[in-house]
């Protein structure tokens, strides 16, 4: 079996979707040849020499393209789509529930394609679940940067100059996130408050140091899976005001508060910033999917009324060395459940980890989820 990575399509992602030290455990294994296009991984730390010596072939973009198993971090392109040959192996980012276009092109080109998004999160796949490892990356690479675009100290500063208070922080939506967000903040030596509509993460807020904002009017929110129910008007109207007085005492807002397959919820209204004092900042990590802010711009930073409003986008992608490395993991592991004592691609689709992440095969779309 062949297996293929390409420089990711979009100029933005510096991710790589293997990293040499899988690279290494893949071509250990008996009949597993890797592909990689020279060049790959240069944005995420990793040059080609590093990949020739854990034993892949650094090849042209074409070569590697056509592997029987094409390796990614994000959707390909619809002309990179077009290039595939029918029966190749995909896996991906491929937003599967937005991307209409793109599973449409995999399922004309009779790609089998792989969405890392749709691993179901149970305990047997956790290894393989991308969206808490790049979660995680987000994460820490949120807080660096509202530490950085702050302009003050973190933590408590004594000096001779006078004395400096630790920066307040608040961290709206505390799953994966949300709570590194919560973490780095802690480390830096900030005074963290965190908030979240499922109860059990207000343990894992005080578990980290934070303080759960413990709005108790709200009845807990966690529904299927695990994950929060949408609130109801009336709910969010009450969050909304509680979380704008709040805001206005603190230095800092990072929101991560999401409801799959959803809009995000809006959080943080215009009023709420204009409420807070000037040289606050709001790290948004909702923005591509509508935002917790209202006056959030996906890709920009605004600024209001002197707070400064950043609603980033590819937050993983900031920190390409080690969210690459976390993301290679996660394939490998996956791939494990592909390749045969021989090294042959073996897709039993009756494993519920690749029955549910295959979205496309045969020329059909998969799955009731994908389909809508
Ligand atoms: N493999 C696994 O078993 C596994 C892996 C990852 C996550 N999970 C579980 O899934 C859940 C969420 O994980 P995630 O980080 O992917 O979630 P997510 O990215 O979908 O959402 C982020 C957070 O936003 C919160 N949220 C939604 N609406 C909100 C609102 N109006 N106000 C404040 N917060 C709001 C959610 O409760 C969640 O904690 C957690 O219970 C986590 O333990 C399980």
């Amino acid at each position: 079996m062949k297996v293929g990575v390409t420089k990711e399509a979009s100029e933005r992602e510096r991710r790589v979707a293997l990293v040499p030290d899988s690279v290494r455990s893949l071509t250990d294994r008996e009949g597993v040849e890797v592909l990689i296009e020279s060049g790959a991984g240069d944005a995420a730390g990793f040059p080609d020499s590093a990949y020739s010596d854990a034993g892949a072939t650094v090849t042209s973009h074409d070569d590697a393209a056509g592997a029987d198993v094409l390796l990614a971090v994000s959707r390909p392109s619809g002309e990179e789509i077009g290039g595939m040959k029918s029966g190749q192996v995909l896996i991906a980012h491929l937003d599967p529930w937005t991307s209409t276009e793109t599973n449409n092109a995999l399922a004309g080109a009779g790609v089998t394609a792989f969405a890392m998004e749709a691993i179901p999160r149970t305990t047997r796949a956790q290894a393989m679940d991308s969206l808490s490892s790049q979660a995680a990356a987000a994460g820490y690479a949120a807080t660096l940067l509202a530490a950085r675009e702050s302009g003050r100290f973190w933590g408590m500063l004594t000096t001779a100059a006078g004395t400096i208070r630790p920066a307040k922080v608040l961290v709206l939506g505390a799953g994966v996130a949300g709570l590194q967000a919560i973490a780095t903040a802690k480390r830096l030596g900030a005074i963290v408050t965190g908030f979240d509509i499922r109860r059990a993460a207000w343990e894992q807020i005080a578990s980290l140091g934070g303080r759960p904002l413990e709005l108790d009017f709200i009845p807990d929110a966690e529904g299927e899976g695990g994950y929060a129910r949408p609130l109801t008007d009336e709910e969010n109207e009450q969050v909304r005001e509680a979380i704008g007085e709040n805001a206005a005492g603190q230095d800092v807002v990072i929101t991560t508060a999401a409801i799959p397959g959803r809009p995000a919820p809006l959080l943080i209204t215009a009023k709420a910033v204009e409420g807070m004092a000037p040289g606050s900042v709001i790290v948004d990590l909702a923005a591509e999917t509508g935002g917790n802010c209202e006056v959030t711009e996906p890709g920009e930073t605004v600024v209001v009324n002197g707070v400064e409003v950043i609603g980033p986008l590819d937050l993983p992608a900031e920190l390409p060395g080690h969210a690459s490395q976390l993301y290679s993991k996660n394939l490998e592991n996956l791939l494990d459940l592909m390749v045969g004592e021989d090294g042959s691609l073996e897709i039993d689709f009756g494993d519920d980890i690749l029955d549910a992440a295959c979205i496309t095969r045969d020329g059909e779309i998969r799955g009731e989820r994908t389909a809508r």
